[in-house]
């Protein structure tokens, strides 16, 4: 496939001009510039398709980083970036393996005097949980911004360019710095705590249960609001400390389910299980027993919500205390999945595991 013909004349220049490798070519003194690495990971924003009409079929994860970043030569003006291809992938092909080798890189960047900021490009299906991820093991206040793309490179009206391009914007700021792991998509700075992918096919998918923490405007990060919630240097997870990540699993509820998947995760040897439940966690009355006979099998149970947004409240229509599980107050199955490995790195207490969600 020749998507190379697909992209703008003057994009394909700045590729040539930047060169391969290192730090690109600032117009203006290259030291009054925060460098920037872009790390890339694949997804839509590195995708191409058959033409520029092709919209929503592509195939992702096959422009590399440089051609990325040549895409967007206005990146001169307000970082020295450098990009580096970790992995070249759609995202939902991210496991705790591929996970934990980019968190170990992204750490291993900010540690260096040299690396100022990182832009992680990505596909947006499980941008939320690496973005979560990043933000309760990473070490360090300088800013980490995730960001993808819904349409491809090659198509009219790619919305990469211009996430790239904020995204830079935003890992250079000062003010970016300390607020933990962000997403920046469709002009919008999210908190990784927060964010989800709400919608399949829209650019304007990503969406916070609270709001964005800002907006870039013509070149400009704005923030109106700071993240509460323990992340990075204030969390009790180092990535650096975490040599695998314990088997822990989602059950998903639906009308007339059955134990089935259940018993099979229980089999395999899972160590957790997040329970998708029905509104604010509901377990219907015939899962009570086979809910109940895995946490008598030591497997520990957290309880939250299918829905996108909302809340699990304990002891609410089950008797959380006297069952020995585990509330996921307002997070995500997929991301309360993540905070379950992390937390069980360090304990299997119900009462630790619980004080951690109520924290994260
Ligand atoms: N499967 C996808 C991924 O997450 C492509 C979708 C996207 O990036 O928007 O990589």
């Amino acid at each position: 496939m020749n998507f190379l013909k697909l992209f703008k004349g003057a994009a394909v220049a700045a590729l040539v001009a930047a060169g391969p490798a290192g730090w690109a070519q600032a117009q203006a003194p290259a030291q009054a510039k925060p460098n920037i690495v872009i790390v890339a990971t694949g997804g839509t924003i590195a995708g191409a398709g058959a033409s520029s009409a092709n919209v929503n079929a592509y195939q992702s994860a096959v422009v590399g980083v440089d051609k990325l970043i040549a895409a967007v030569p206005e990146l001169r003006n307000v970082a020295n970036v450098r990009g580096e291809q970790l992995l070249q992938i759609g995202s939902e092909s991210f496991n705790n393996e591929r996970w934990l080798k980019l968190a170990r890189r992204v750490s291993e960047l900010l540690k260096s005097n040299d690396v100022d900021g990182v832009v992680i490009t990505h596909g947006t299906d499980t941008m939320e949980e690496t973005a979560y991820l990043l933000n309760l093991t990473l070490k360090s206040k300088k800013p980490v911004v995730l960001t993808g793309a819904m349409r491809p490179a090659t198509a009219l009206s790619a919305d990469g360019p211009l996430n790239v391009y904020n995204s830079v914007i935003v890992a250079a700021s000062k003010q970016a710095a300390g607020l933990g792991t962000l997403v920046v998509m469709n002009d919008e700075i999210h908190s990784a705590r927060d964010v989800i992918k709400t919608q399949s096919l829209k650019v304007e998918t990503f969406k916070s249960q609270y709001g964005p923490l800002g907006m870039v405007v013509e070149g400009e990060p704005r923030f109106y609001r700071a993240p509460i919630r323990p992340h990075t240097t204030q969390s009790e997870f180092d990535i650096e400390q975490i040599q695998s990540m314990p088997e822990t699993n989602v059950v998903y509820t639906y009308g007339n389910m059955n134990r089935t998947a259940m018993d099979a995760f229980i089999a395999s040897g899972t160590k957790g299980l997040v329970w998708a439940g029905f509104g604010a966690g509901s377990v219907p009355d015939y899962m009570d027993a086979p809910l109940k006979e895995a946490r008598a099998k030591g497997i520990v149970l957290v309880r939250t919500t299918r829905l996108a947004y909302g809340y699990t409240v304990r002891n609410g229509e089950t008797n959380d205390d006297k069952n020995d599980y585990v509330v996921a107050e307002d997070q995500t199955p997929g991301k309360s999945r993540i905070l379950l490995a992390l937390a069980m790195t360090k304990t299997h207490d119900t009462k630790e595991l619980q004080r951690i969600f109520w924290k994260y």
